[in-house]
C-alpha cells in the first residue's frame, strides 16, 4: 500500500464533502479556489491528493499512470471551516478535459459548476455538468460568477438558471464574485435581491446522499506473507467483525475473520473506509485481486457487463481488441463489442457509434476473461468503476461504469473434457503448435507457409494451413478491414486455431495481422511455446514493387481505403520467434529455416526472444 493519509483528530469529528469544480478556461475557478481559502484560512494543500486512502481505486488507476509520466492535471485542494473540512477536485478543462473530469468526479459528492455571468452557460457547461451527474455527483452548485461584471444584474442571473435549468439536473443557483467575495462567505450588499445562502452556508449544510450500505466488500491489495498471512485492503463497504464468517471472492471459500489490524491498532470491527489487515482462522487461498466478503452476502460475480464507457484517448475504441481492465484491485482482459450507441452530450441524444473518440461516451457489451467481483456503479462507484489500458501504450485509454451483468454470462461452464489435448496429440506424436506468419501483404506469407506445410507433411507431420484471403471468403466473410473488422478476423482465427491444436495439429496461419494487441492475443489464448510468431519481414516498396495481386496499386489510386501499408498501419513484430528478411532470403530458404527451427527448436535464452 502507498503512503496512507490519517486525518487528525480534531478532524474526524468533521464530516468530509467531496467537491469538484467545473466550467470551462476563464470562468473564474482558480479566483473562487482561491477566495476560499483565504475565507477559511485554510493553506493550500495538495500533496493531499497523492495520498490514496481517502481517494477512490479509479483514482488510484490513474495516479498509476502518473507515475508512468502521463500527466493528469486533477489538483486536489483542501480548506476546512469550523463545520466541516472539503477536498475539491480542480480538474481543467482544456482538451484532456474527460480524463481530468472523471478522476475527479468519481468520488464528488457536489459539483460546483462556475459559469461566467458575461458568457452564460457554454457546451463545456453542460458537457461537465452531465459527465459529472453520469460518474455517480448528487449535487449540484450553479455558481453565475463574474457579477460584478454584469452589474449585479438579477435579469441576467436569472436568465442563465433558467438556461441551466434545462439541463434536467437538479441544483441550486447562487450569484458570486468570486474575486470580491460577494456572497462566497458574505452576503453580498450589491445583492439584495438574492436572499438564499452564500456559497459557504450552502456547502457547510450540504447533506451527502446516503448511499445504501451493503455487506462488507475488502478488494485485497496485497498479501502479507511473513508469519501469518495477513490480507490488506481497503473496505469499499459495510462493516466486517472479529469472528465473522466470511467468504473469498470469486472463488467462494469460506474463513472465519480471527483478527482485524489499522496499523499496529488491533480492532474489533472494520468500517467502510478504513485500509485493514484481516487475518482468518483458516489457511485460505486468497490474493491480490481477490475480494474479502461477508459469507451471507456475497457480491455479485461475472464476466459479461453492460457497460457506459468513456473514451480518454486520442486512438479510437476498437471493438474485439484486448485491453487491461482495472477494477478495483481486480486486474483482467476485456474485449469490448461494438457500442451499442454514443451518447451526443449537446443534445442528450443515442446516437449510433461504430467505435468511440476522445472524449466519446458511449454504451457497449463487454466480456473479461476472468470473473470480477463487481456492482452496478449507481450502488457503488469502487465496485462498479473500472479503467481500460491500452495493453502496448499502457495508457489509461478509457473509464467504465458498469449498468449490469448479462444474464447469459452467469450459468456458461467449461466443459471439461475426457480425451485431452495431451492423449490427441501423443496418438500423432507431434507437439500441437501455430506458426502465425505475419508480414505486409504480398511480403509472401502464404508462399512460404505452403512450402513449409508441404515440407512438414512429408516428415509425417499433421497439419493444417489457414490462409488470409481463403478465411474472409467463409467463415470471415462479413468481416471488412477496419480496425475494428481486423480484430475480429484475428480473434475467430486464433480461436478457431485452438480448437485444432485441442485436436492435435500443427496449425499455419497466415494473415497480415498488422497490430500487435491482436497478435499478443492470439499468443495468450495458447499455451507457453505453442505460439511461434514469423515475421515475413520486406520493405514496403518492395511489397509494392512485388503487388502480386496489383493491390498496391489500386490502393495507390485511391480504390482501397485501408490498404495495410498505405491506408492503414502495419505493427511489426518486436520480438518474433523466427525473422525471415524476404528480400535476401528466397522462399524455399525461409521454409527450411522454419521447418528446421521446429524440429529443433532453440533452448531457452537461445532464441529471438530472448
Ligand atoms: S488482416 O489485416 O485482417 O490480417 P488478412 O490477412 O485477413 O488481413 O487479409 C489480407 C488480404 O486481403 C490481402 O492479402 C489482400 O488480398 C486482401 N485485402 C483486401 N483489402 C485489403 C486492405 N484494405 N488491406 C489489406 N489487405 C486487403
Amino acid at each position: 500500500m502507498g503512503p496512507s493519509f490519517r486525518w487528525g483528530d480534531d478532524m474526524t469529528e468533521k464530516t468530509l464533502l467531496r467537491l469538484i469544480t467545473c466550467g470551462s478556461v476563464d470562468d473564474g475557478k482558480s479566483t473562487l479556489l482561491g477566495r476560499l481559502h483565504f475565507e477559511t484560512g485554510s493553506a493550500f494543500d495538495d500533496e493531499l491528493a497523492l495520498c490514496g486512502d481517502d481517494l477512490s481505486r479509479l483514482v488510484d488507476g490513474l495516479e498509476a499512470e502518473r507515475e508512468q509520466g502521463i500527466t493528469i492535471d486533477v489538483a486536489y485542494r483542501f480548506f476546512a471551516t469550523e463545520k466541516r473540512k472539503f477536498i475539491v477536485a480542480d480538474a481543467p478543462g482544456h482538451e484532456q478535459y474527460t480524463r481530468n473530469l472523471v478522476t475527479g468526479a468519481s468520488t464528488a459528492e457536489l459539483a460546483l459548476v462556475l459559469v461566467d455571468a458575461a458568457k452564460g452557460v457554454l457546451t463545456q457547461t453542460r458537457r461537465h455538468a452531465y459527465l459529472c451527474r453520469l460518474l455517480g455527483v448528487t449535487q449540484f452548485v450553479l455558481l453565475v460568477n463574474k457579477m460584478d461584471r454584469v452589474g449585479f444584474d438579477r435579469e441576467r442571473f436569472e436568465r442563465i438558471v433558467a438556461d441551466y435549468a434545462g439541463l434536467g439536473t437538479e441544483f441550486t443557483a447562487i450569484p458570486v464574485s468570486a474575486l470580491s467575495g460577494d456572497n462566497v462567505a458574505t452576503r453580498s450588499p450589491a445583492m439584495p435581491w438574492y436572499e438564499g445562502p452564500t456559497l459557504l452556508e450552502h456547502l457547510e449544510a450540504a447533506v451527502p446522499e446516503e448511499r445504501p450500505g451493503g455487506a462488507f466488500v475488502m478488494p485485497v491489495q496485497w498479501v502479507a506473507r511473513e508469519g501469518r498471512r495477513g490480507f490488506a485492503g481497503h473496505v469499499v463497504a459495510g462493516e466486517a467483525r472479529r469472528g465473522d464468517p466470511m467468504r473469498v471472492m470469486p472463488a467462494g471459500t469460506r474463513a472465519t475473520l480471527a483478527e482485524i489490524r489499522l496499523g499496529e491498532e488491533v480492532l474489533d470491527v472494520a468500517v467502510e473506509g478504513q485500509s485493514v489487515m484481516l487475518f482468518f482462522e483458516e489457511e485460505v487461498d486468497c490474493s491480490r485481486g481477490d475480494s474479502v466478503t461477508a459469507a451471507g452476502y456475497p457480491p455479485d460475480v461475472a464476466d459479461q457487463f453492460e457497460a457506459t464507457l468513456i473514451w480518454m484517448s486520442g486512438e479510437e475504441l476498437v471493438a474485439g481488441r484486448q485491453y487491461a481492465l482495472k477494477l478495483a484491485t481486480q486486474s483482467a482482459l476485456a474485449s469490448i463489442h461494438t457500442p451499442k450507441y454514443e451518447i451526443d452530450v449537446d443534445t442528450f441524444e443515442q446516437v449510433p457509434a461504430h467505435g468511440l473518440a476522445l472524449n466519446g461516451i458511449g454504451v457497449a457489451n463487454l466480456w473479461t476473461d476472468r470473473p470480477l467481483v463487481y456492482s452496478e456503479y449507481e450502488h457503488d462507484r469502487d465496485l462498479g468503476g473500472f479503467i481500460l489500458i491500452d495493453r502496448v501504450s499502457n495508457e489509461t485509454v478509457g473509464a467504465g461504469l458498469i449498468r449490469h451483468a448479462l444474464r447469459r454470462s452467469q450459468n456458461l461452464h467449461l466443459q471439461t473434457l475426457t480425451v485431452t489435448r495431451e492423449a490427441r496429440a501423443a496418438m500423432k506424436n507431434q507437439k500441437p503448435r501455430l506458426l502465425w506468419f505475419t508480414g505486409l501483404s504480398g511480403a509472401g506469407k502464404s508462399t512460404i507457409a505452403n512450402l513449409v506445410e508441404k515440407k512438414l507433411h512429408l516428415l509425417g507431420r499433421h497439419t493444417y494451413l489457414l490462409d488470409g484471403d481463403n478465411v474472409r471468403l467463409g467463415l470471415n466473410r462479413d468481416l471488412g478491414f477496419s480496425d475494428a473488422d481486423r480484430a475480429e478476423n484475428i480473434r475467430r482465427v486464433g480461436e478457431t486455431a485452438r480448437l485444432m491444436l485441442d485436436a492435435g495439429l500443427i496449425v499455419l496461419a497466415a494473415f497480415i495481422s498488422p497490430f500487435r494487441a491482436e497478435r499478443r492475443m492470439v499468443r495468450e489464448l495458447l499455451g507457453e511455446g505453442e505460439f511461434v510468431e514469423i515475421f515475413v519481414d520486406v520493405p514496403l516498396a518492395e511489397a509494392e514493387r512485388r503487388d502480386p495481386k496489383g493491390l498496391y496499386a489500386k490502393a495507390r489510386d485511391g480504390r482501397i481505403p485501408n490498404f495495410t501499408g498505405i491506408g492503414s498501419p502495419y505493427e511489426p513484430p518486436v520480438a518474433p520467434e523466427i525473422r525471415i528478411d524476404a528480400t535476401a532470403t528466397s522462399a524455399e530458404e525461409a521454409a527450411e529455416e522454419i521447418v528446421r527451427w521446429l524440429e529443433t527448436p532453440p533452448r531457452d535464452g537461445e532464441g529471438d526472444r530472448a
